[in-house]
Protein backbone atom coordinates (compact mmCIF):
# COMPACT_ATOMS: atom_id res chain seq x y z
CA UNK A 1 0.00 0.00 0.00
CA UNK A 2 2.79 2.22 -0.96
CA UNK A 3 4.36 2.34 2.03
CA UNK A 4 1.06 4.32 3.62
CA UNK A 5 0.72 2.46 7.44
CA UNK A 6 -3.36 1.43 7.64
CA UNK A 7 -4.83 2.36 11.22
CA UNK A 8 -6.08 -0.91 12.87
CA UNK A 9 -10.01 -1.09 13.25
CA UNK A 10 -11.30 -1.45 16.25
CA UNK A 11 -14.74 -3.33 16.67
CA UNK A 12 -16.76 -3.65 19.96
CA UNK A 13 -19.24 -6.28 19.96
CA UNK A 14 -21.69 -6.78 22.48
CA UNK A 15 -23.87 -9.71 23.99
CA UNK A 16 -27.65 -10.13 23.87
CA UNK A 17 -29.15 -6.71 25.36
CA UNK A 18 -31.65 -8.36 27.29
CA UNK A 19 -35.07 -6.20 27.58
CA UNK A 20 -35.85 -3.02 29.28
CA UNK A 21 -32.89 -2.97 31.97
CA UNK A 22 -30.19 -4.52 29.53
CA UNK A 23 -31.01 -1.54 27.16
CA UNK A 24 -30.78 1.30 30.06
CA UNK A 25 -27.29 -0.35 31.48
CA UNK A 26 -26.34 -0.73 27.91
CA UNK A 27 -27.17 3.23 27.09
CA UNK A 28 -25.11 3.98 30.45
CA UNK A 29 -22.21 3.02 29.91
CA UNK A 30 -21.65 2.41 25.92
CA UNK A 31 -20.35 6.11 25.47
CA UNK A 32 -17.60 5.56 27.93
CA UNK A 33 -16.27 2.60 26.79
CA UNK A 34 -16.15 3.28 23.32
CA UNK A 35 -13.89 6.47 23.95
CA UNK A 36 -11.74 3.78 26.37
CA UNK A 37 -11.35 1.04 23.63
CA UNK A 38 -11.41 3.81 20.95
CA UNK A 39 -13.55 1.64 19.12
CA UNK A 40 -14.51 2.43 15.59
CA UNK A 41 -17.65 0.75 15.16
CA UNK A 42 -20.14 -1.07 17.20
CA UNK A 43 -22.14 -4.06 16.72
CA UNK A 44 -25.09 -5.59 19.22
CA UNK A 45 -27.19 -8.75 19.30
CA UNK A 46 -30.61 -7.28 19.80
CA UNK A 47 -32.65 -10.38 19.69
CA UNK A 48 -33.59 -9.68 23.38
CA UNK A 49 -33.99 -6.21 23.12
CA UNK A 50 -37.73 -5.36 23.54
CA UNK A 51 -38.94 -4.55 26.81
CA UNK A 52 -40.07 -8.06 27.64
CA UNK A 53 -36.97 -9.90 26.90
CA UNK A 54 -38.72 -11.29 23.45
CA UNK A 55 -37.54 -10.18 20.22
CA UNK A 56 -37.16 -6.52 18.86
CA UNK A 57 -39.62 -3.85 17.91
CA UNK A 58 -38.70 -0.86 15.47
CA UNK A 59 -38.45 1.85 18.27
CA UNK A 60 -35.56 -0.11 20.01
CA UNK A 61 -33.99 0.01 16.90
CA UNK A 62 -33.90 3.69 16.65
CA UNK A 63 -32.62 3.64 20.23
CA UNK A 64 -30.00 1.78 19.23
CA UNK A 65 -29.14 3.64 16.55
CA UNK A 66 -29.14 6.90 18.68
CA UNK A 67 -26.60 5.24 20.55
CA UNK A 68 -24.18 4.78 17.77
CA UNK A 69 -24.93 1.14 17.06
CA UNK A 70 -23.68 0.36 13.71
CA UNK A 71 -25.27 -2.92 13.03
CA UNK A 72 -28.04 -5.58 15.09
CA UNK A 73 -27.89 -9.06 14.91
CA UNK A 74 -29.87 -11.41 16.52
CA UNK A 75 -31.21 -15.07 16.18
CA UNK A 76 -34.11 -17.72 17.27
CA UNK A 77 -35.77 -14.77 19.30
CA UNK A 78 -36.01 -11.61 15.96
CA UNK A 79 -39.17 -13.17 15.29
CA UNK A 80 -41.03 -12.76 18.44
CA UNK A 81 -42.58 -9.38 17.83
CA UNK A 82 -44.77 -8.72 14.28
CA UNK A 83 -43.87 -5.20 13.92
CA UNK A 84 -40.14 -5.98 12.87
CA UNK A 85 -40.87 -8.18 9.88
CA UNK A 86 -41.64 -4.87 7.69
CA UNK A 87 -37.99 -3.32 9.05
CA UNK A 88 -36.32 -6.40 8.09
CA UNK A 89 -37.84 -5.96 4.80
CA UNK A 90 -36.76 -2.71 4.24
CA UNK A 91 -33.82 -1.80 6.65
CA UNK A 92 -29.97 -3.50 6.43
CA UNK A 93 -28.59 -3.05 9.90
CA UNK A 94 -30.69 -5.38 11.43
CA UNK A 95 -29.54 -8.90 10.88
CA UNK A 96 -31.77 -11.96 11.10
CA UNK A 97 -29.76 -15.31 10.56
CA UNK A 98 -28.55 -16.04 7.33
CA UNK A 99 -29.71 -19.96 7.30
CA UNK A 100 -33.38 -19.07 7.71
CA UNK A 101 -36.04 -20.15 4.50
CA UNK A 102 -35.27 -17.32 2.24
CA UNK A 103 -38.85 -16.69 2.07
CA UNK A 104 -38.15 -14.82 5.84
CA UNK A 105 -38.27 -11.36 5.93
CA UNK A 106 -34.69 -9.69 6.20
CA UNK A 107 -31.41 -10.57 6.00
CA UNK A 108 -28.32 -12.70 7.49
CA UNK A 109 -25.62 -10.70 5.88
CA UNK A 110 -24.59 -6.64 5.20
CA UNK A 111 -21.61 -4.89 4.70
CA UNK A 112 -21.17 -1.32 6.21
CA UNK A 113 -18.18 1.33 6.03
CA UNK A 114 -16.37 2.92 8.34
CA UNK A 115 -13.20 5.12 8.16
CA UNK A 116 -13.43 4.04 4.20
CA UNK A 117 -13.27 0.49 4.83
CA UNK A 118 -16.16 -2.20 4.40
CA UNK A 119 -17.14 -4.55 7.06
CA UNK A 120 -19.13 -7.32 6.25
CA UNK A 121 -21.55 -8.72 9.52
CA UNK A 122 -23.41 -12.33 9.16
CA UNK A 123 -25.48 -13.52 11.52
CA UNK A 124 -26.30 -17.15 11.74
CA UNK A 125 -27.60 -19.68 13.65
CA UNK A 126 -26.44 -23.39 15.02
CA UNK A 127 -28.57 -26.52 14.29
CA UNK A 128 -27.59 -28.48 18.00
CA UNK A 129 -30.32 -28.08 20.62
CA UNK A 130 -32.51 -25.91 18.51
CA UNK A 131 -35.84 -26.70 17.53
CA UNK A 132 -35.63 -24.47 14.50
CA UNK A 133 -34.53 -26.54 11.16
CA UNK A 134 -32.13 -24.28 9.54
CA UNK A 135 -29.58 -24.65 6.79
CA UNK A 136 -26.32 -25.99 7.58
CA UNK A 137 -24.39 -23.06 8.68
CA UNK A 138 -21.23 -24.81 7.26
CA UNK A 139 -22.59 -24.69 3.72
CA UNK A 140 -24.98 -21.06 4.03
CA UNK A 141 -21.12 -19.83 5.15
CA UNK A 142 -19.42 -20.99 1.96
CA UNK A 143 -21.85 -19.35 -0.04
CA UNK A 144 -22.15 -16.20 2.06
CA UNK A 145 -18.40 -16.04 1.49
CA UNK A 146 -18.30 -15.97 -2.00
CA UNK A 147 -20.30 -12.80 -2.19
CA UNK A 148 -18.58 -10.81 0.60
CA UNK A 149 -15.07 -11.91 0.12
CA UNK A 150 -14.95 -10.05 -3.35
CA UNK A 151 -16.29 -6.88 -1.33
CA UNK A 152 -13.86 -6.84 1.42
CA UNK A 153 -11.63 -9.71 4.12
CA UNK A 154 -12.81 -8.01 7.14
CA UNK A 155 -16.00 -10.42 8.02
CA UNK A 156 -17.67 -10.48 11.39
CA UNK A 157 -19.70 -13.68 12.14
CA UNK A 158 -22.60 -13.84 14.89
CA UNK A 159 -22.82 -17.32 15.45
CA UNK A 160 -25.56 -17.85 17.33
CA UNK A 161 -25.69 -20.92 18.92
CA UNK A 162 -25.73 -23.10 22.30
CA UNK A 163 -23.31 -25.88 21.87
CA UNK A 164 -19.38 -25.20 22.26
CA UNK A 165 -18.65 -28.01 19.49
CA UNK A 166 -20.53 -26.13 16.67
CA UNK A 167 -19.62 -23.14 17.70
CA UNK A 168 -15.95 -24.40 17.57
CA UNK A 169 -16.49 -26.49 14.17
CA UNK A 170 -17.80 -23.62 12.89
CA UNK A 171 -15.12 -21.17 13.88
CA UNK A 172 -12.07 -23.58 12.72
CA UNK A 173 -14.00 -23.94 9.27
CA UNK A 174 -13.45 -20.49 9.08
CA UNK A 175 -10.33 -19.83 10.05
CA UNK A 176 -8.26 -17.38 8.30
CA UNK A 177 -11.43 -16.59 6.16
CA UNK A 178 -12.93 -14.45 8.37
CA UNK A 179 -11.83 -11.99 10.98
CA UNK A 180 -13.82 -13.17 13.54
CA UNK A 181 -16.40 -15.90 15.05
CA UNK A 182 -18.23 -14.95 17.78
CA UNK A 183 -20.62 -16.98 20.03
CA UNK A 184 -23.97 -15.60 21.30
CA UNK A 185 -27.09 -17.17 22.58
CA UNK A 186 -26.23 -19.00 25.89
CA UNK A 187 -25.90 -15.20 27.50
CA UNK A 188 -23.25 -17.21 29.40
CA UNK A 189 -19.60 -15.14 28.77
CA UNK A 190 -17.04 -18.14 28.24
CA UNK A 191 -13.20 -17.75 28.47
CA UNK A 192 -12.06 -19.25 25.61
CA UNK A 193 -11.02 -16.22 23.25
CA UNK A 194 -8.04 -16.46 21.40
CA UNK A 195 -6.76 -16.01 17.77
CA UNK A 196 -6.67 -19.47 15.82
CA UNK A 197 -4.06 -20.20 14.06
CA UNK A 198 -5.42 -18.60 10.49
CA UNK A 199 -5.52 -15.62 12.02
CA UNK A 200 -9.42 -15.64 13.24
CA UNK A 201 -10.76 -14.48 16.47
CA UNK A 202 -13.21 -16.87 18.29
CA UNK A 203 -14.84 -17.02 21.21
CA UNK A 204 -17.72 -19.42 22.21
CA UNK A 205 -19.69 -16.78 23.94
CA UNK A 206 -19.55 -13.30 24.03
CA UNK A 207 -22.16 -13.18 26.90
CA UNK A 208 -24.94 -10.62 27.42
CA UNK A 209 -26.01 -7.04 28.70
CA UNK A 210 -28.51 -7.77 31.51
CA UNK A 211 -28.97 -8.68 35.31
CA UNK A 212 -26.36 -10.15 37.20
CA UNK A 213 -28.44 -12.10 39.17
CA UNK A 214 -30.78 -13.61 37.15
CA UNK A 215 -31.15 -16.81 34.85
CA UNK A 216 -29.60 -15.60 31.45
CA UNK A 217 -31.26 -12.22 31.78
CA UNK A 218 -34.79 -13.59 33.54
CA UNK A 219 -36.07 -13.94 36.70
CA UNK A 220 -34.57 -16.67 38.36
CA UNK A 221 -37.46 -17.91 41.07
CA UNK A 222 -40.16 -18.60 37.96
CA UNK A 223 -37.31 -20.47 36.26
CA UNK A 224 -35.93 -22.45 38.86
CA UNK A 225 -40.03 -22.60 39.82
CA UNK A 226 -40.67 -24.19 36.01
CA UNK A 227 -37.01 -26.89 36.55
CA UNK A 228 -38.34 -27.82 39.86
CA UNK A 229 -42.15 -28.67 38.72
CA UNK A 230 -42.23 -29.12 34.88
CA UNK A 231 -44.78 -26.72 34.86
CA UNK A 232 -45.21 -24.03 32.26
CA UNK A 233 -44.22 -20.49 33.34
CA UNK A 234 -43.62 -17.13 31.99
CA UNK A 235 -40.09 -15.37 31.68
CA UNK A 236 -39.64 -11.92 33.06
CA UNK A 237 -36.87 -9.92 32.68
CA UNK A 238 -34.95 -9.34 36.28
CA UNK A 239 -34.41 -5.60 36.63
CA UNK A 240 -32.70 -5.67 39.91
CA UNK A 241 -28.68 -4.78 39.61
CA UNK A 242 -26.08 -5.28 39.56
CA UNK A 243 -25.61 -5.75 35.82
CA UNK A 244 -23.29 -7.12 33.30
CA UNK A 245 -22.01 -5.99 30.01
CA UNK A 246 -20.17 -8.73 28.50
CA UNK A 247 -18.64 -8.38 24.70
CA UNK A 248 -15.40 -8.53 22.92
CA UNK A 249 -13.11 -5.84 21.48
CA UNK A 250 -11.42 -6.79 17.92
CA UNK A 251 -7.96 -5.64 17.11
CA UNK A 252 -8.40 -6.08 13.22
CA UNK A 253 -5.61 -5.61 10.24
CA UNK A 254 -7.33 -3.93 7.74
CA UNK A 255 -4.85 -4.93 5.02
CA UNK A 256 -4.77 -8.84 5.95
CA UNK A 257 -9.02 -8.36 7.19
CA UNK A 258 -7.45 -11.03 10.55
CA UNK A 259 -7.33 -10.13 14.09
CA UNK A 260 -4.65 -8.75 16.10
CA UNK A 261 -6.31 -9.04 19.16
CA UNK A 262 -9.53 -10.12 20.94
CA UNK A 263 -10.51 -8.84 24.14
CA UNK A 264 -13.09 -10.20 26.52
CA UNK A 265 -14.82 -7.90 28.21
CA UNK A 266 -16.79 -7.81 31.34
CA UNK A 267 -18.00 -5.15 32.74
CA UNK A 268 -19.99 -5.22 36.05
CA UNK A 269 -21.42 -1.65 37.57
CA UNK A 270 -25.11 -1.28 39.89
CA UNK A 271 -26.68 1.52 37.60
FE1 LIG B 1 -30.56 -14.31 23.42
FE1 LIG C 1 -31.10 -16.96 21.25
Amino acid sequence: MHGKMMKDLKVLFVGDIIGEPGLRFFSNHIKHMREKYHIDATIVNGENVAKNGRGIIPSDMEQLKKLGVDVVTSGNHVWAKNNIHAYLESNTNLLRPANYPSSCPGKGVTVFSVNNMLVGVVSLQGRVFFRELTDCPFRTMQTILSYLRPQTNIIIVDFHAEATAEKQGLAFFLDGKVTAVLGTHSHVQTADERILPGGTAFISDIGMVGALNSMIGFKKESALRAMMTQMPHRFEVEDEGPFVLGGVVLTIDTETGMAKKIERIRFVADL
